[in-house]
């Protein structure tokens, strides 16, 4: 190895460092987002009361910081994916539903449960999916294909989901995928072209794709995870399917968020690149012991930034919006009537699929 090389390696290695560092950094995030550990016990008693108090239950995404996650499991709320966020918000008895993650997953409990106030800790939060995907222009691209089933996934608005046959997520779009081609129906995905090609190859099914995609997973890059490997050579990759191709072809799992926390606790491997949002390692922590996970890098290998594997609109739920929103009644989410029942039907039938 010339000095050159050896160098390059060591700097690789200290990235590495780095990245393996984020675990200690999540643990502590929250923490570290407050003043001290009194302040944020303090907060969380504050909002367990409200939450008894308002007849509310706390439904988080497992993108969201760890002390949300927790908070969510203390209470007897629930931390998942969009699909068993939607499951649970339907079965709970509470009269609100506080929902810490996106927009969308607001609107979804709300289309679902409209005689339940929906809270979310801000309106702000959304999603490139969504942004990229205007519920019009969606519309005037499905009437060119007017024989084809609209199937789109979650990370959608309510007027998107009302202009769509079935709506599906990450973790049941390849059964339902399956099941619509045996019908023998021609088939239009929106709007996550990396998911919706992913579902194409795996099935084989020729999908009509809209080009939307998700700003975090569209920025892994197979370099860095290389470089990790040169550390860690026994480290399985764990991508999302929301990554572009090249993560996916190098992937020793492809799964939705709840896919990848089993994978973690059923793989023997003892380290871990994980390709999806770094709040995913609340849940994978404490689903597993003594392993290790890294985050997969976005940066190319001379980037400067430590890594941006998280989702900026995720980020922004946080305990003082919590309690902010359990206090005032304020960021309810409203829907059209209307509007609510043309969504409810392709949503409701996502909730009764059953796979084969
Ligand atoms: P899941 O459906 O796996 O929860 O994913 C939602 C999402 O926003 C992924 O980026
Ligand atoms: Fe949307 Fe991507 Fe954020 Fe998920 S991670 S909510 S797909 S922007």
């Amino acid at each position: 190895m010339t000095a050159a090389q050896d160098d390059s390696l060591l700097m690789s290695e200290r990235a590495i460092a780095d990245r393996v560092l984020v675990q200690e950094y999540l643990a502590h995030e929250h923490l570290a987002k407050q003043h001290n550990k009194d302040d944020l016990r303090a907060s969380k008693e504050r909002i367990k009361a409200l939450l008894q108090e308002q007849d509310a239950v706390l439904v988080a995404h497992y993108y969201t910081d760890a002390v949300l996650q927790e908070l969510a499991d203390e209470t007897g709320g629930c931390v998942s994916d969009s699909l068993e966020m939607a499951k649970f918000g339907n079965q709970s008895d509470a009269s609100t539903l506080v929902v810490a993650g996106v927009h969308f997953m607001g609107e979804t409990a709300k289309i679902l449960n409209p005689e339940k106030r929906i809270l979310v800790p801000t309106l702000e939060a959304t999603c490139s999916l969504d942004i990229g995907c205007p519920a019009d222009e969606f519309s005037a691209f499905c009437d060119a294909y007017p024989d084809h089933t609209v199937v789109v996934y979650a990370n959608t608005s309510a007027a998107v989901k009302a202009r769509a046959d079935w709506v599906v997520t990450s973790g049941i779009a390849l059964q339902l995928v399956e099941h619509l081609a045996a019908e023998g129906k021609p088939i239009i995905w929106g709007p996550d072209q990396h998911l919706g090609r992913y579902i194409a190859n795996q099935t084989g099914v020729d999908m009509v794709l809209w080009q939307g995609s998700c700003i975090v997973h569209e920025e892994f890059k197979v370099k860095g995870i290389d470089d990790i490997k040169q550390v860690y050579p026994d480290a399985a990759v764990l991508v999302h399917p929301e990554s572009p191709q090249a993560m996916v072809d190098i992937a020793d799992v492809v799964g939705s968020t709840t896919q990848l926390i089993k994978a973690a606790q059923n793989m023997p491997n003892k380290h871990f690149i994980v390709a999806t949002d770094r709040g995913i390692f609340y849940k994978m922590q404490q689903a597993t012991e003594d392993k290790v996970f890294i985050e997969a890098p976005t940066g190319g290998s001379g980037a400067t930034c430590r890594s941006c594997a998280h989702c900026p609109w995720m980020a922004m739920n946080d305990l003082r919006k919590l309690e902010h929103v359990l206090r005032t009644g304020d960021n309810k989410i409203h829907i059209d009537p209307q509007l609510r029942q043309a969504a409810y039907k392709p949503l409701k039938r996502l909730l009764d699929f059953q796979p084969k």
